[in-house]
């Protein structure tokens, strides 16, 4: 059995970007492969504070990631589909130890988001930041996932993953870990043309990031909806005055007609062939505004109505499959190093 599995980070607030480039692409996969595949959708806490955040609202940040994965649809009582915590199967941090030993600090700093991130923290830039993508690259590669449904902002770390996998499985002579993809399989197994990348709505040349501090860049999960659809209202476009689809030319249109097909669950192609060419984009902003409120009141109604004790159980289930799985890997990794017999 094939498993396809992803994560999402829990300490900040998840944006439409998000959604649309992780949630919706991981549970549409999910149901369209959970009969003959393993879907892994984790939390990955101990990502969580490789740079500063608030402690005290970690744990209820985590189970509320949880909701959201349950209210975008993925069908937890399904046997085939597991959420677990990263921090609650140990087999993580002890592989991504060993894996820190296979991994050059010159490939590593290569990173382009350790590089970004380290501008925007530059206080506080930590260890645990650099080695980020040797944990993530260890979460992949204990549970042999092949498909990993990720934004493209994230196509470099799975990169670092086969590469540390092939070097591993070539110094020890056998196939211990399951390769993942390359990029351009995974974005042909999510169905899309290219990697998804969701723009801020104030700097369209860059992505719709969690982590901004602009308010107005971002669509956040919990933003009341009307505030939301205001932030839509005054996206920044550009002054060409007719509308076409090109993210190089027109990003800040072309993105706004992503997040409505993508929201309104509408083919792309239809939307560009429904505004192609008209010059108002007061138009299509009210109509981009108007599904997006309608997206996060639907959503926040669905998060609301699942319990707290609910997710603590389908937790425990996913941790007890997680654990099994991830130990045998690393049994197997251990093995090969000559920590065991
Ligand atoms: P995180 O939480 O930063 O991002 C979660 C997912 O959202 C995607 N994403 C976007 N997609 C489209 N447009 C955007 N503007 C946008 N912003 C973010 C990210 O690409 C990602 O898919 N390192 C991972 C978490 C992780 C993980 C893993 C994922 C840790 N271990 C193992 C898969 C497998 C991350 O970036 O999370």
């Amino acid at each position: 059995m094939q498993t396809i599995l992803t994560g999402i980070r829990a300490n900040e607030e998840p944006t439409i970007g998000n959604f649309i480039g992780a949630y919706k692409t991981m549970i549409n996969l999910a149901n369209e492969h959970a009969a003959d595949s393993r879907i892994n959708m984790f939390v990955p806490d101990l990502h969580s504070f490789t740079t500063p955040i608030d402690h005290d609202k970690l744990y209820a940040q985590v189970i509320k990631g949880v909701k959201y994965y349950i209210a975008a649809g993925l069908d937890v009582n399904n046997p085939n589909i597991h959420v677990y915590r990263q921090s609650h199967v140990p087999a993580h941090s002890e592989l991504a130890w060993i894996l820190d030993c296979f991994t050059y600090f010159g490939e590593a700093s290569r990173m382009t988001q350790f590089k970004e991130k380290s501008e925007e923290h530059a206080d506080a830039i930590t260890v645990g930041l650099f080695n980020y993508p040797i944990l993530m690259a260890a979460d992949i590669l204990l549970y042999d996932a092949k498909y990993i449904p990720l934004g493209e902002d994230q196509f470099q770390h799975l990169e670092l993953a086969r590469d540390i996998a092939t070097r591993f499985n070539n110094k020890f002579g056998k196939e211990i870990f399951t390769i993942p993809a390359p990029e351009r399989e995974q974005v042909k197994f999510m169905h899309l043309e290219n990697g998804l990348r969701i723009r801020s709505l104030t700097d369209p040349s860059k992505k719709m990031s969690k982590s901004s501090t602009n308010e107005k860049s971002k669509i956040s999960l919990n933003d009341d909806p009307e505030e939301a659809a205001k932030k839509i209202m005054s996206a920044t476009t550009d002054s060409i005055g007719k509308i076409n689809f090109d993210m190089v030319n027109q990003p800040g249109i072309s993105n706004l007609m992503t997040i409505k097909a993508m929201l309104a669950g509408q083919d792309i192609h239809d939307v560009i062939t429904q505004y192609a060419g008209l010059d108002r984009y007061g138009d299509l902003k009210r109509d981009v505004a108007d599904v997006v409120k309608s997206f996060l009141t639907d959503f926040q109604e669905r998060v609301a109505k699942i319990s707290d004790e609910d997710v603590e159980r389908y937790l425990a289930e996913g941790e007890a499959y997680a654990n099994e799985v991830a130990k045998a890997k690393l049994a197997e990794v251990q093995r090969a190093v000559g920590l065991i017999r």
